[in-house]
């Protein structure tokens, strides 16, 4: 039985990221309790206020990143943090060397239906400038020293990338640790399975009408194979469906917002979900660059996105291409 603790000392992750992660994922447990006690808590429903995306705003959104930034600020590891929930962002320890940004309840609108949600971090190193700022927190997906979620479903689940591969833990709630139950996982390069919210098709652009076309034809199309569809509405809960089986997940570009690049969001969402996928061997792009290597422009930027089996996200490219 490896606990997270013994599994990162032993592949040598540095001693103040792994005091980090672990001030992270005590916040998570304390947001899967809180989640637990369901309606006993008088904490679903909205608060009602909105979030700087214009969303409305959960009370559990409000309760978790409240949880997040109380832990994150008191472990005095992180320089700044920059979350979903956050107009701009919240410097903490001026001399520390981490600055981490969170979606602290990524599906949210799951949570009135007693469905799966997640928290998604991300962790970048702090350049030494003399006053942190957004600027600071402006550096490509790659730049990332470690990212992952923890996901509250049937069990409380943690997947964590260091830049080593990627590992997944299980919350053994009698003990209160999280404990390595998948080692290494691995997206496989194909797939007949796809993620995407079909009831915008008519807002997509071209290239994705056709592709998504062409894997509904299923075996009377130019695929000449059958797919199936999955979508949870939670990114976190469709993401980790591809790391465990595989798949490909998709939220599009679309002429309901035509401003906007896309939905999801670059700094809490795309990159951190990016370098578990890419650390599995799966691949994650706009239509037409890999996320990671995006310069981002501000913390809240959007973005599209495609990813995960390796072959079909490149399969989907070839439509944007043409
Ligand atoms: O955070 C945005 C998000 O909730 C994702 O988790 C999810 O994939 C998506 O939005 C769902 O969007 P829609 O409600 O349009 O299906
Ligand atoms: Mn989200």
């Amino acid at each position: 039985m490896l606990r997270l603790n013994s599994q990162l000392k032993a592949t040598n992750t540095p001693a103040d990221l792994i005091t980090l992660i672990e001030n992270i994922t005590a916040a998570c447990k304390d947001i899967a309790s809180n989640l637990h006690r369901g309606a006993l808590s008088d904490m679903l429903g909205s608060a009602g206020a909105e979030n700087i995306q214009g969303e409305t705003q959960k009370k559990l959104d409000v309760i978790s990143n409240d949880i997040l930034k109380e832990y994150l600020i008191d472990s005095g590891l992180v320089r700044a943090l920059a979350s979903e929930e956050e107009d701009s962002i919240v410097p903490a320890q001026s001399n520390a060397h981490y600055l981490v940004t969170f979606d602290p309840l990524d599906g949210s609108s799951n949570i009135d239906i007693n469905s799966m949600v997640g928290t998604i971090f991300s962790i970048l190193e702090a350049p030494q400038t003399a006053e942190v700022s957004e600027q600071d927190f402006l550096q490509p997906g790659r730049n990332q020293v470690a990212a992952g979620y923890v996901l509250y479903g049937p069990s409380v689940m943690l997947v964590l990338t260091t830049g080593d591969g990627v590992d997944m833990y299980t919350l053994d709630q009698s003990i209160g640790e999280f404990i390595l139950t998948n080692g290494q996982v691995s997206i496989e390069k194909d797939t007949k399975e796809f993620a995407i919210n079909m009831s915008n098709q008519r807002f997509w652009a071209d290239p994705m009408q056709r592709y998504i076309g062409d894997l509904l034809a299923g075996s009377d199309g130019p695929r000449a194979k059958n797919f199936n569809m999955r979508w949870v509405a939670a990114m976190v809960a469709d993401v980790h469906r591809i790391l465990c089986r595989g798949g490909l997940f998709s939220y599009p570009w679309d002429s309901r917002e035509p401003n906007k690049p896309g939905k999801l969001r670059l700094m809490y969402e795309a990159n951190p979900m990016g370098l578990l996928v890419e650390q599995a061997g799966g691949a994650i792009y706009t239509d037409k660059e890999p996320v990671l290597d995006i310069q981002p422009e501000h913390i809240h930027q959007r973005v599209s996105v495609i990813l995960g089996a390796a072959n079909e996200v490149a399969e989907c490219l070839k439509y944007h291409q043409n």
